[in-house]
């Protein structure tokens, strides 16, 4: 069973080919780049994009697969949650290909996506878990029973954590995003050299908007400051609670298998805390390697496969939903 998977959800546009447990290809186009001036993503200007890289990519996504459009069984995209008119790009090229092949059509709920991108990399099937979603977007931990059964059991009630890195960076005049440079300074800096709030938000739901406006607020006082030093502390307090939160509902919720996934799921801190506390809690500790991490089209037909192998696939009238929750 071969499958074509497109993600066009945010500023990434993104193809791959998987063919039974094998991932033949995975090819990204970041737009980054074009939306770094504005510091953020400009939703028209990433629909345009979308629209011309996507031909080269699939045309690339082919050739390293050494297969023909004839060869795909299936095809995927992200229907949401994301912006609209990207999301359109990504699903009305998959739904036309569907339609023209004669193919089943699966639509793809993104957080699922990055949420399962730890089995995909470990090569395993997905198991009853605590999978903690950290991205540009969202930041959501849930509780995953099998595939397809999810319970979120905390979310961000203000910013997600890669935004909180992404606005922090911003007010440090470092270019966007800045999850990985922050990422990068704070390994000369000191994380306690500046004490930044935790978000105190109640049960396992994170607040990060806090954080932002403290730092907001130390800036001016801290002239002399090593840029290395605040980046440090920063990330150290997003981190903190990070781990912590995420111990905590494991051992709430008795999931003895932890699995991080998203863009912010990179940063080496947060790797290396995350495993400390999950060897010290005696968790198992599912981690990507940062190509599954950020947005990819990998992540979207591991789904999509698992979803074919138990007899399911969508209407070619399934609409993108821009909100679309998980659970
Ligand atoms: O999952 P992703 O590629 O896109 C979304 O679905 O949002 O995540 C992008 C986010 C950005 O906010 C970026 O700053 C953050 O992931 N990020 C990082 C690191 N690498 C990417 N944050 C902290 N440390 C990193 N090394
Ligand atoms: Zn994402």
């Amino acid at each position: 069973m071969n499958i074509l998977a497109l993600e066009t959800s945010c500023d990434e546009t993104a193809a791959a080919i998987l063919s039974g447990d094998s991932l033949l290809a995975s090819e990204v186009a970041s737009q980054t780049a074009s939306h770094e001036p504005y510091g953020g993503v400009v939703p028209e200007v990433a629909s345009r994009l979308h629209l011309t890289a996507l031909q080269p990519l699939l045309r690339r996504a082919f050739s390293t697969a050494g297969l023909d459009i004839a060869d795909i069984d299936a095809f995927a995209a992200t229907a949401g949650p994301g912006l609209a008119t990207s999301l359109m790009t990504g699903v009305s090229t998959a739904k036309a290909l569907a339609l023209a092949r004669r193919k089943p059509y699966i639509a793809v709920n993104h957080l699922e996506g990055h949420l399962l991108s730890p089995f995909l990399a470990a090569g395993r099937p997905v198991v009853r878990s605590l999978g903690l979603v950290v991205s540009g977007g969202h930041t959501l931990l849930v509780r995953i029973e099998e595939f397809g059964s999810y319970h979120t059991v905390g979310r961000t009630q203000d910013d997600a954590a890669g935004e909180a890195f992404d606005k922090v960076g911003k007010l440090l005049g470092l270019p966007y995003p800045a999850g990985r440079e922050i990422d990068r300074l704070a390994k000369d800096g000191d994380p306690s050299m500046y004490s930044f709030p935790r978000g105190m938000a109640k049960g396992f739901d994170f607040s990060f908007s806090g954080l932002k406006t403290a730092v907001r607020y130390a800036l001016p006082g801290l002239q002399d400051a090593r840029l290395a030093d605040i980046c440090a502390s920063f990330q150290e307090a997003v981190v903190d609670v990070l781990v912590r939160k995420t111990a905590a509902a494991a051992a709430e919720h008795a999931l003895r298998t932890v699995a991080v996934s998203g863009g912010v799921s990179c940063n080496s801190r947060l790797r290396e805390r995350m495993a400390a506390a999950c060897e010290r809690d005696r968790l198992e500790l599912l981690l990507a390697d940062p190509k599954l991490c950020t947005d990819n089209a990998a992540m979207i037909g591991y789904v999509a496969r698992e979803r074919l192998a138990r007899g399911l696939h969508s209407p070619l009238l399934e609409d993108i939903d821009p909100n679309l929750a998980l659970a």
